[in-house]
């Protein structure tokens, strides 16, 4: 089968599309032919080495975290899923959904939303994942509260935006003044331009915000402290805390704290997910598709200053850029 991969760290160049041997599904493990895969600030990190110490015993290394496709086998342990049904699923931290196929726990995967294709749909499940599990998850947000998205345009953010609204939030969305009008349309009650915050001030009503998320992870708590309410969090897509500050915040069982969001490949979420898709409630930002033939393409314009949601490869023979 067809397979993205590159042998080394570096530029887009170093991507490359070969022939690799097909998965063998094991146990509890569902075979997917692959429709579309999406691309995540993270195939970015792995693949430019910013995570070099972590990957280099995985090279060759197949991008891709997740995907949307058919069912066409899996193994003995399988229960949940049958040939021919459509569905989503994020992958683990081994990636390999640029690929024609991938073995993917029953458990990680949900039933794709009946409303969109499937390479619409392989834009949702990292993205859509990380920000409902930052929000309803790790910020436990309720309704009325006061929600500021930071990287409101960006994959996680343009889901973050919409769910907040979803979830009953007054949501201020911050991204650079040109994409301003692509974060309102999303929902954002109120938008800012990345240079126009203050974190002192809380602008524009110097009321303070319950919930901060921080999809780039750019912010660190005591920087925002004053933005946030007395009981308010700043949730951040960092991994692990990194300054002395984050982590007496993350400790802390009272007044304002930090948090860290670490997805989970959950597959009952995506099939929440899908519920909001199909209601027509939660839209898909889909910014660009690329066939995975032009991957190096695809990668670098995810890279690029351009971007507003998400950018797809697609595994369908007629697909082409758009
Ligand atoms: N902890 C976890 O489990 C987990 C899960 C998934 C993702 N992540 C991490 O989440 C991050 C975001 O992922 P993504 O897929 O949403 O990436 P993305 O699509 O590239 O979006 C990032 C957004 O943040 C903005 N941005 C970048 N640096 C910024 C800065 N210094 N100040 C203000 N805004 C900034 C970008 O704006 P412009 O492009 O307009 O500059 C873009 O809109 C990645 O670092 C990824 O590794 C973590």
């Amino acid at each position: 089968m067809r397979a993205a991969r590159f042998h080394s760290f570096g530029a887009s160049t170093v991507l490359q599309v070969e022939e690799v041997p097909w998965p063998a599904p094991q146990r509890d493990e569902v075979l997917i032919r692959v429709h579309a895969s999406s691309i995540n600030g993270t195939d970015l990190q792995f693949r430019g080495g910013q995570l070099g110490p972590l990957l280099a015993s995985q090279l060759p290394f197949t991008p891709g975290f997740d995907v949307a496709g058919e069912v066409v086998g899996g193994g003995p342990s399988v229960t949940a899923f049958a040939p021919g049904e459509r569905v989503y699923a994020l992958l683990g931290h081994r990636g390999g959904g640029a690929a024609e196929y991938v073995a993917v726990r029953q458990s990680r995967i949900g039933p794709a939303p009946h409303s969109v294709s499937l390479v619409e749909a392989a834009a949702v499940p990292l993205s859509g994942l990380t920000a409902l599990q930052a929000l309803r998850g790790e910020g436990h947000l309720k309704a009325g509260q006061r929600v500021l998205i930071y990287g409101a345009s960006g994959g996680i953010g343009a889901f973050a935006v919409q769910l907040a609204k979803i979830l009953g939030a007054h949501v201020t969305g911050v991204a650079r003044a040109e994409k301003l009008e692509f974060v309102r349309q999303l929902g954002a009650d109120v938008v800012l331009a990345t240079g126009e915050v203050s974190w002192d001030a809380a602008p524009p009503y110097a009321q303070p915000y319950d919930l901060i998320f921080d999809t780039p992870a750019a912010l660190h708590f005591d920087e925002v402290r004053q933005a946030l309410s007395g009981q308010g969090v700043l949730v951040s897509s960092r991994g692990l805390p990194t300054s002395p500050g984050d982590v007496a915040a993350l400790l802390r069982r009272r007044g304002p704290r930090f948090a860290n969001v670490r997805t989970a490949e959950r597959g009952l979420d995506l099939a929440y997910l899908s519920r909001l898709i199909e209601a027509g409630q939660l839209k898909i930002p889909v910014d660009r598709i690329f066939p995975i033939s032009d991957i190096r393409g695809a990668h670098t314009y995810a890279e690029g200053p351009e971007v507003r949601g998400k950018v797809v490869v697609s595994l369908e023979a007629s697909s082409g850029g758009r």
